[in-house]
């Protein structure tokens, strides 16, 4: 390292042409960024180019991915099944405005993999899905609060948003009190305390994260989604896994298969469209029947639970989704993904611990979270799933950002694209590159440490 050069300065000089970029983007997006985690400080990335694992970036680096589409990119970017089913649908038509037979192949296979789901129903994001499930439980149960979990993530709407990011009581710009009153946060993992809520009779539903908040950064203890599933049958409350990030990727079934624990509904997105944009809502028929046309007096003016959406079940996400479903409907596909992320958390924390820094990496399934600057009880080296010593606070909000921005800048220098201070494995990366990646890591962290950023 020349003296005076700093990572950041580096990574600066190496993305110019990401940052003239943002310099357009700021000028006609507002903000410059269409989704809030794409922010980075000084500027973020600009991508233009993706294939299997890498992407390559508008300065022609060529980057290991673990952003994949936000955790939906199961097969890596432009799986070859997939591409072919919708470029040959592309020619067919990409909106009928009307039924057609692989928004039915789509449901068929939903219906063959997920435990929960008895009946199907498509929308557009994960966010509309959740919307639609809270919709539902309400409409079912006759009761209006939703009771969640704080830092677990179910989209942006209104009712998903409470309680999501520390401090988890804070004030949402532009929500309704009223429409906050009706969503009861319940601290991280305390059992007892949804116990006491849902006797009051007033829950509709209980929506979580299975995998605890913000894929596995805050895992639930064991037997915490078992306890749930007591407590909610007891008091007739609708139970409601959002399997968006955890569905098809914790087992084929979502963390309910690996977890043998089965809700009442299921929200679903990401890998269940292959990439595409696409959601969709299953569950138990004598919910999702409110969805149902009826000729009982009037059921369809009073009773149906109303469901538009021009874009619900298109033709493309259709195909991408039901190509992308049969494969995923083969344990190898996980098992592959599995294993290689174990192999990266241990190599993560191998690296934290023979280079003598503060920090530690943990998940589960295919997917990994990174806390540098403080550290572990249970750190040795190896793989963590359950972080024994931190706060949920600092797993949910992961690094301060002086720590947050080296290491991400660092990797991009090494040509590692991370997300959100951690990332999701795909299954088809490939253990040499879980390996080139551990390396980078040894890199940047060493970097890092030259450069003071821990003293
Ligand atoms: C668990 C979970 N639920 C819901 C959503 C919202 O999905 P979408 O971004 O498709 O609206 C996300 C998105 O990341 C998610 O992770």
């Amino acid at each position: 390292m020349t003296a005076g050069q700093t990572i950041e300065k580096e990574f600066i000089q190496a993305f110019k042409k990401s940052e003239t970029q943002y310099r357009r983007a700021v000028e006609a997006i507002a903000g410059g960024v269409t989704h809030d985690v794409r922010f980075m400080k000084p500027f973020p990335l600009y991508i233009e180019n993706a294939t299997g694992s890498r992407k390559w970036d508008a300065d022609g680096h060529e980057l290991i991915d673990y952003v994949m589409g936000h955790g939906s990119l199961l097969f890596g970017h432009g799986h070859g099944e997939i591409i072919d089913a919708v470029n040959q649908q592309m020619t067919r038509g990409t909106h009928y405005g009307a039924g057609h037979e692989l928004e039915i192949e789509w449901g068929e296979r939903i219906k063959q993999i997920v435990p929960s789901v008895d009946r199907v129903e498509f929308t557009s994001s994960g966010t509309e899905a959740t919307m639609m499930a809270m919709r539902l439980a309400r409409a079912f149960t006759g009761r209006d609060k939703i009771l969640k979990f704080a830092g677990h993530f179910h989209g942006w709407h209104d009712y998903a948003m409470a309680g999501e990011q520390a401090p988890f009581n804070r004030v949402i710009p532009g929500i309704p009190k009223a429409v906050l009153d009706t969503v009861v946060v319940a601290p991280v993992n305390d059992i007892d305390f949804v116990e006491q809520q849902i006797a009051t009779g007033e829950i509709a539903a209980v929506i979580l994260e299975p995998s605890g908040a913000s894929w596995a950064s805050i895992p639930f203890p064991d037997g915490f989604l078992k306890q749930l599933r007591e407590i909610t049958t007891k008091h007739d409350t609708v139970l409601i896994f959002d399997e968006v990030i955890t569905g098809f990727r914790w087992a084929p079934g979502g963390k309910q298969e690996s977890e043998g624990v089965t809700p009442d509904m299921t929200t679903m997105a990401k890998i269940v469209a292959g990439g595409l944009p696409g959601g969709a809502v299953g569950g138990r028929s004598d919910i999702m029947e409110l969805l149902a046309f009826k000729d009982e007096p009037n059921w369809n003016a009073e009773k149906k639970v109303s469901h538009p959406g021009t874009y619900n079940a298109n033709p493309l996400s259709a195909v991408a989704g039901a190509t992308c479903l049969q494969m995923a409907a083969n344990p190898r596909v996980q098992k592959h993904a599995d294993d290689m992320a174990a192999r990266l958390r241990s190599g993560f924390n191998k690296v934290l611990v023979d280079e003598n820094v503060p920090g530690f990496v943990w998940g589960e399934s295919s997917v990994f979270h990174i806390v540098l600057g403080e550290s572990c009880q249970n750190q040795n080296g190896g793989d963590i799933h359950i972080p024994e010593g931190v706060s949920h606070v600092r797993l949910k909000t992961g690094s301060d950002a002086k720590y947050d921005n080296a290491l991400y800048q660092g990797m991009l220098l090494n040509g590692i694209d991370l997300f959100h201070g951690g990332g999701l494995v795909s299954s088809v990366h490939t253990e040499q590159e879980i390996d080139e990646t551990i390396e980078a890591f040894k890199k940047t962290v060493a970097r890092m440490r030259e450069e003071g950023i821990f003293s």
